[in-house]
């Protein structure tokens, strides 16, 4: 990474001349960036999929933070000088002097499509380069547009693993699968089509996150509660089995404790109040069955609460935080089931990262099971009062309104102890922050319509899920 040319210049006043042989490639396009006057004027900030630029400086100063695969190095440019800025470099430029002036020769015409704007599909791209085909291991999520698959696949592209996804976007939507991801448009209730995918993608791992995850409404859902969260589980089984996967990494819940003693440890005997705990306790039964008879390799974790980026804030029925945030854009108020005592313990889904990263990576932790989440828990009434000092700080005027109570264990909150020793799990959630963070997202995002799901049974179905949205 070195300063490629020095040209020489004839004097202050006069016109420079280039002669385009000095770059290493034929250009094609030609521009300039100018600070005016300002110093530490930022540009670039971007990487190319294929054009090279030969950077030259023409005025004033400025200082080049490159990076590529060998890592990350600072150019600085005095007049005259140039630098060879190559392709899958991200550069960001900063002027060091008022009118500084930075020539640009590129080596292909101007494509849209040849930007990455985006760091973290920068570092997607190059991992591509760092790690060598043979290296690369192949995971496989299902459920990969939705919170889990969408933050965890970004986590694995970034780490340099290749990464294919199924979702049938019953829960997630396409714009959160990042564009590392070999991407199946697939209904997991489909056997066949779930075979032809493990057996054409043939992956190390498969983490299984696909679900429909809500408590609440399992009891009145239960053909679709047991068809997504225990049939569609079980054809990944069968997918993994027939194909080698070296281990599944499963994701239970919370909810199979049920009316345990909070806080709720992987030693207690699972008790669950709903139909969705009853499914996520099947599975996690089903697949020590599977170990035992064909040798697979699992691992269980059990979340709770999590928040974070490309959640759901559309769904009607579940992820409280989001709903709040949804409904406070909608300017309608916040709902809070019964008086708002339950507690739970919202967890950042950033903090989720390293440790299932490390289920695959370390044996020790084969047909173990992890709580996973944060220590700290909240009365559901402090949650929202907390979201409504937000979001009236960024100009909104929220309101908070009490619903019926509805059946649900009042207070649930776990333990961490294990997955903080083996996993070393470190939960630094601040409720806060990620509530911050979620608006600044969902203010981004398109206005999305809110289903409803058709209920199997309506008796004794809460009035507030009783009336269409509209
Ligand atoms: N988020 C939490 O707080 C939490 C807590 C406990 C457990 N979990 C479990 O973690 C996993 C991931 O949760 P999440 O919050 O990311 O859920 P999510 O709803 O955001 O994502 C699930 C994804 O699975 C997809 N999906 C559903 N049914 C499918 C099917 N039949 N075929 C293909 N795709 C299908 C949905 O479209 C969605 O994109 C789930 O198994 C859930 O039960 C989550």
């Amino acid at each position: 990474m070195d300063i490629l040319k020095t040209f020489k210049r004839v004097d202050e006043s006069m016109l420079g001349v280039f002669d385009f042989d000095h770059a290493p490639f034929k250009v094609k396009r030609v521009f300039f960036i100018t600070s005016g006057a300002k110093t530490n004027c930022v540009r670039g900030k971007h990487a190319h999929l294929k054009c090279r630029q030969l950077l030259v400086c023409l005025s004033g100063q400025v200082e080049i933070c490159v990076e590529n695969k060998e890592g990350k190095n600072f150019i600085n440019l005095s007049p005259s000088q140039s630098f060879l800025h190559e392709n899958l470099e991200w550069a960001v430029l900063n002027s060091k002097e008022k009118n500084t002036t930075v020539l640009c020769l590129c080596s292909e015409e101007y494509d849209k499509e040849d930007y990455i704007l985006d760091y973290d599909d920068f570092k997607t791209e190059l991992n591509k380069i760092k790690t060598s085909e043979d290296e690369r291991l192949k995971v496989l999520i299902t459920g990969v547009a939705g919170l889990f698959g969408a933050n965890f696949s970004r986590h694995l592209l970034k780490n340099g693993y290749d990464v294919v996804g199924i979702d049938n976007l019953s829960g997630g939507y396409h714009s959160s699968v990042p564009k590392g991801v070999k991407f199946y448009q697939t209904d997991l209730e489909d056997r066949k089509l779930t075979e032809e995918i493990f057996n054409r993608e043939k992956p190390d791992f498969v983490y299984h996150f696909a679900a429909y995850a809500s408590e609440g409404l399992s009891r009145f859902v239960r053909n679709y509660n047991y068809t997504s969260n225990v049939l569609c589980s079980a054809n990944v089984i069968n997918a993994c089995i027939n194909n080698g996967v070296k281990k599944l990494v499963f994701t239970s819940s919370m909810a199979v404790y049920g009316f345990g003693d909070p806080p709720f440890k992987e030693e207690q005997t699972p008790n669950p109040d709903d139909p969705y705990g009853v499914a996520k306790y099947a599975v996690e039964m089903d697949l020590a069955i599977a170990n035992k008879m064909f040798g697979l390799n699992y691992s269980i974790i059990r979340p709770h609460n999590v928040v974070g980026l490309y959640q759901n804030i559309w769904d009607r029925y579940r992820n409280v935080i989001g709903i709040w945030i949804r409904q406070v854009i909608n300017n309608e108020p916040i709902t809070v089931f019964g008086d708002g005592s339950q507690v739970r313990a919202f967890s950042d889904i950033n903090f989720c990262m390293e440790p299932l990263e490390k289920l695959i990576k370390d044996e020790r932790t084969n047909g173990q099971i992890y709580n996973i989440g944060s220590d700290e828990y909240h009365t559901i009434d402090q949650a929202a009062d907390l979201l409504i000092e937000i979001m009236k700080s960024r100009g909104h005027e929220p309101k908070k309104v009490y619903m019926a109570k509805r059946e649900e264990v009042h207070v649930a909150y776990c333990n961490h102890d294990k997955a903080k020793k083996h996993l070393s799990f470190i939960d630094e959630t601040n409720l806060r922050n990620v509530i911050e963070k979620m608006a600044d997202w969902a203010d981004e995002q398109p206005k999305r319509p809110v289903k409803d799901l058709e209920y199997e049974i309506e008796k004794k179905l809460y009035d507030y899920w009783a009336t269409k949205t509209k």
